[in-house]
């Protein structure tokens, strides 16, 4: 069942690291038939480019050098019909599976944190939903890249319950991490997201959280089609 097929929103789902934005996003996307945006892999492919050009060197980032590269750093997104998902390119080369390792995720949140880098990504992203009907996760959709989205959720789970998600996911892919490591990461991140100058993550004060810590997803799902109707009907 498709619903208000004419009426196209921008949902903005924000929240903390590894609490299943993705999954939920990608998940309510392909309910309404709208386009999923992940943000997160737009900094994460940054990080993978600074990380492969020379401006990280042993975990440590060279903004100015982060800055120079951003001129040759081109994103778009492909969709894959076998993952239902778009797929994230840099200058043409497919770099999906190689974003979300331990070494981009310790470096994402600096080269996030540097203006030029969302200015550039947040622009992308504005234009990405100029048409609406995106479903956008990320961190700062519902307070900068589109204060005017109809529908705002702020994620949210306990942080162990959320390492304990991510340790699975990268053991799955078969990574060699402990989850001590993703734990401090998570909680890493947390303190970065919420405490950088530009943008910090915040709960917009129109959004409505979603605490997911035990919630399956079709619980999600169910308890998120009730948001959609409110906001639609
Ligand atoms: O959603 P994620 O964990 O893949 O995001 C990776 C990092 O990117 C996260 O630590 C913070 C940053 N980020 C951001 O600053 N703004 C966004 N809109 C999305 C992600």
């Amino acid at each position: 069942m498709e619903y208000n097929k004419k009426h196209k929103i921008i949902i903005a789902v924000d929240g903390f690291s590894s609490c299943g934005k993705s999954t939920f996003a990608k998940a309510i996307a392909a309910k309404l038939g709208y386009i999923f945006i992940d943000t997160g892999a737009m900094y994460r492919a940054v990080t993978l480019y600074a990380l492969e050009h020379g401006a990280i060197r042993s975990g440590v980032v060279d903004e100015d050098a982060v800055v120079a590269l951003l001129k040759d750093i081109d994103i778009d997104f492909r969709f894959n019909p076998e993952r239902g998902a778009s797929d994230i390119y840099v200058n043409g080369d497919l770099v999906e599976g190689k974003i979300r390792t331990i070494e981009v995720s310790n470096c994402v949140s600096p080269v996030s944190s540097i203006r030029e880098v969302r200015e550039k990504l947040v622009a992308m992203q504005q234009q990405m939903g100029r048409k609406r009907g995106v479903v956008m996760d990320g961190r700062d959709i519902g307070t900068v890249v589109f204060p005017d989205a109809e529908l705002k959720l702020f994620m949210t789970a306990d942080p162990h319950i959320r390492a304990l998600r991510r340790y699975d996911e990268l053991k799955a892919k078969g990574d060699n991490v402990s989850l001590e490591e993703i734990e401090q990461n998570v909680r890493s991140r947390d303190e970065a997201d919420m405490t950088r100058a530009i943008s910090p993550l915040r709960q917009a004060e129109d959004a409505i959280v979603l605490d997911n810590s035990f919630m399956t997803i079709p619980e999600q799902m169910e308890w998120f089609m009730a948001r959609y109707r409110e906001v639609t009907e």
